[in-house]
């Protein structure tokens, strides 16, 4: 048996410092055996840096995935090859960085794989189901980070690829969803949730968001302070079957 740990987006300094105050005791306590996260929100809401990735990897985490806010920071090209970071195979062409990367954990070979969903995405390349058909998959521990905004879009992939996949787990919309299951042997879950500031709009500030809904200004959207919620799942493997998906949410108050 192999037990994941799975973060949701990671959002600026509240999503870090609260990443970092859970992990070690959560890894101890549920004997967690390979923790992937999300990162594209890590660095000041938007994209990764050198520094915040090795900061994150320092707390425990073992793979970073990421999204649409990919590039965002020009300078991810400086970690891009870096084995413990996955970009979404479907975003762009870029001969830089890679979708799928492989794991050995205790003897076990685990694939992790980010791909971005296209209904109501910008600048997807490829559509999600072409894109991981064009991926040899072996008969290995098959974990893939859906980036998405729909969660029709996400269901529908779970069902089409769960005899190739060991988990599909919706990440973009960092509000969590209380959809947790095992689609036969594939664990799914629609969004696992965000770590970022508790009082915030996905992790933005309030009042900026407030100011674009409320008076129509153009805003920046600037990363909200505070304490942290921490968002994600635990999923048990057995051989490439997941056997449990069971749902994390940590709320500061
Ligand atoms: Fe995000
Ligand atoms: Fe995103």
């Amino acid at each position: 048996m192999l037990r994941v740990l799975f973060i949701g987006d990671i959002v600026g300094k509240s999503g870090r410092d609260i990443v970092k105050k859970v992990l070690p005791k959560l890894k101890a306590e549920e004997h967690i055996d390979f923790v992937i996260a999300n990162g594209e929100n890590a660095a000041h809401g938007k994209g990764m840096t050198p520094k915040i990735f090795h900061e994150l990897i320092s707390f425990g985490i073992d793979v970073i995935t990421m999204g649409n806010h990919t590039y965002s920071k020009h300078t991810i090209f400086d970690i891009i090859s870096d084995h413990r970071l996955v970009r979404p195979i479907n975003l762009l062409p870029n001969d830089q960085g890679c979708g799928v990367r492989h794991f050995v954990v205790d003897g076990q070979k685990i694939a992790v794989i980010n791909i971005m969903g296209k209904v109501f995405m910008d600048r997807v390349e490829m559509d999600p189901f072409l894109a991981l058909n064009s991926v040899s998959l072996k008969n290995i521990i098959n974990i893939v980070d859906f980036h998405g905004e729909v969660t029709s879009e996400k269901i529908v992939f779970a069902h089409y690829f769960k005899s190739k996949l060991t988990a599909v787990i919706g990440t973009h919309t960092h509000v969590q969803t209380a959809d947790e299951r095992l689609i036969e042997n594939c664990a799914f879950i629609s969004d696992v949730g965000m770590c970022g500031a508790y009082d915030s709009v996905l992790g933005r500030d309030l009042n900026e968001v407030f100011d674009s809904f409320i008076h129509k200004n153009k805003t920046h959207y600037k990363v909200a302070d505070g304490l942290g919620i921490f968002c994600a799942v635990i999923i048990d493997i057995e051989g490439s079957e997941a056997r449990s998906i069971k749902r994390i949410q940590l709320r500061p108050y």
